[in-house]
Order: C-alpha cells, then structure tokens, then sequence
C-alpha cells in the first residue's frame, strides 16, 4: 500500500507539471481531490486494511493529501502569475498587435477631391490610355505633325505612331468620338515627359483634362466653373485670373492662375514672389478639333481646360519637393 501511495504521488506531480490552464489544473485537483478521486478511493480501503496498515496508511493518505492540495494551490498561483501560460491560445490579456491600415495615396486623394468636385458640377468622369497614337495626342488637338511638341526629343516614343500620352487633351478626342454633345466630362490620368527629375519635375506626373461641349457654350461658362472649383478646391478667399496664353486646341486660350494663399497674394518664395499660382491652361475648343471628330462648330461649342494634380497636391499640403510622391517611403506616406 505505502508503495502505491509512492506511485499515486509521482502521477499526480507529472499530470500537475502537464498542467498548463486554469482549466487543466482544475481537472487534475478533480481526478485526485474530487469526491470520487484517487484519494477518496484510498481512504474508501482503509477499513478494509489490517489493524497495524490502517494508521500509518490514513496517516500518509492524508499528508499525502494536504501535500496535494498545497501543490496544486501553488501551481495555481504560478499559472496566473506568467499570462502567457494562460490559456492553450496565449495569453489572452496582453493588448493586441496594432494592424497597419493602408490608405489612398496623397495624388489619388487630391484627385478624387478634384473630380468630385466637377461631379458635383455634374461633369461625368473618363478615362483613356497611357500608351496613345500620335494621331489623338498630336493631330487630332490641332498639333501639326511637324510642331516640336511632336519631336522625339520631347516624347516617349514607343514605336514610331505611338507614344506615351504627354497630356490628358487626347481623351478629349476619344469622349468626342464616341459621344455627341452634349459632352460633359473630367479626365484624370497620368502624362509622360522626358524630363529631367529634380523638386519639381518628374518623367511622370498626373493631369484633370475638362470638357464641356454644347449649344451655346462660351467663356463665362468657362470662367464660372473654373471660379467654383477654384474656391471649392484651394479656398473660398482664393481670387482668380485668366492670362491669355496659346494652346493649339483651343482658341481663344488661356492659363489660370489663382492668388497665391501661403502669402494670400503678396509674393513668397512658393510664388516666386509674383503673388499668382498658375494652376491650369484652358480655353474654347478649337473648330478645328470639333470638325475633326464630325462636331459641327457653327451647331456647338465648347470649353476645355487642363489641371495638373500633383502641383496642387504640393501646395496644398505643403510637400516641397514632387520626387517624394513617387519614392513609396512609407515614413512620408503615413504622415497624411
Ligand atoms: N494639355 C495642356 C498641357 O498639358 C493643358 C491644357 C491646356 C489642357 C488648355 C486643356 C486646355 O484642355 O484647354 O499643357
């Protein structure tokens, strides 16, 4: 019997040992403690031992007992006191790993605002391809095929009739292509130029083209949605200007600039201390890029004009150098 009661106290102190929960622990304390556990069943057998057992066994029995009931108190303790051991999970009390959350990049923010804003102005959206022929970057918008817009010099020519698109203006073409006035879009997209890269200019930046074709569309329509968008998009204080300028696709053009709100006009170095922002060309569409999508310029007319993104970006947020948009460093990313 004494060499039993040896055997009951080594499986008792491995099962304790195996205990890794709460939940397990209070297992073991049931199989050995509980009303019908390996001790009870012991003391059950007492009176059926000789007369000389029954005291040295009911005394072990019971030290054995309390040794038990010590141990298992003791293991409870040290459960709790090392969390990681808690549960078969883990330890379910230490705070969680924070998920990184991703969010849109600062261009693709500015240019969703940009276009929601001519959304509400109720201008549909479009989109064209990156890799264009000459005939709809060049030709079609009144660019002669000779002019050194065209030369390869100026150009990421893919084959000699293709190219990437250095702006927006040719989806202009395709929408007029394939809609009949009225036409009311917005264009956002990426334009290719070699350029030399430094603080502000890359090989790749981001355009809004805009169109509006119909009956009796002249330049006050024109200069009434560049206004709401300028106060909607940069501030409600923002003045505006038009500048005569020369586009092929349009006559008469114009460049708009808007009152420069770092120094609210007064000339700062984002200004080139001139107190005036250009931030977009535009102008009535051409008769010529109408006729030559089978538009009748005597029936319609129309307005266009072409914002960049990433410059306005910049300014808005205040980014000083246009290489850090396209770097991915996640330490500039994370900041808006
Ligand atoms: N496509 C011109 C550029 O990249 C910008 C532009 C000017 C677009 C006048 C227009 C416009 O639609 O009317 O410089």
């Amino acid at each position: 019997m004494p060499a039993d009661l040896d055997a009951l106290k080594n499986d008792f102190d491995a099962q304790l040992a195996a205990a890794e929960s709460v939940e397990a622990l209070e297992n073991v304390r049931i199989a050995y403690l509980g009303r019908k556990g390996k001790i009870a069943e012991v003391m059950k057998g007492i009176p059926a031992l000789s007369a000389e057992e029954r005291p040295v066994v009911g005394k072990r029995a019971n030290a054995l007992k309390r040794s038990m009931e010590a141990a298992l108190e003791k293991r409870k303790t040290s459960l709790a006191a090392t969390p990681a051991a808690k549960t078969a999970h883990g330890d379910l009390t230490l705070p969680g790993i924070p998920l990184d959350l991703g969010h849109r990049h600062l261009i693709t923010r500015t240019r969703d605002e940009m276009v929601s804003i001519f959304q509400r102005l109720g201008f549909d959206v479009a989109y064209g391809p990156e890799v264009e022929d000459r005939w709809h970057n060049f030709e079609a918008l009144n660019i002669p095929d000779d002019h050194p817009a065209a030369d390869p010099f100026n150009n990421f020519y893919v084959t000699d009739n293709v190219l990437l698109r250095t702006q927006t203006s040719p989806v202009q073409i395709r929408v007029m292509q394939q809609q009949k006035p009225p036409v009311r879009v917005v264009v956002p997209g990426r334009v290719y130029r070699p350029e030399t890269v430094d603080a502000s200019h890359s090989f790749m930046f981001h355009q809004l083209e805009g169109l509006m074709v119909d009956r009796d569309v002249t330049f006050r329509h024109l200069k009434a949605v560049l206004h709401l968008f300028v106060q909607e998009f940069f501030s409600p204080d923002a003045r505006m200007r038009l500048r005569p300028h020369f586009f092929p696709f349009t006559e008469p053009s114009a460049e708009l600039d808007i009152s420069c709100f770092i120094c609210d006009g007064k000339g700062c170095p984002t200004c080139g201390r001139k107190g005036w922002l250009e931030v977009a060309g535009c102008g009535m569409v051409d008769p010529n890029v109408l006729e030559g999508v089978g538009i009748d310029p005597e029936e319609y007319t129309g307005f266009a004009f072409g914002f960049g993104i990433d410059r306005p970006a910049m300014l808005k947020y205040g980014i000083h150098d246009i290489r850090l948009f396209f770097e991915n460093d996640v330490r500039f990313l994370s900041q808006f």
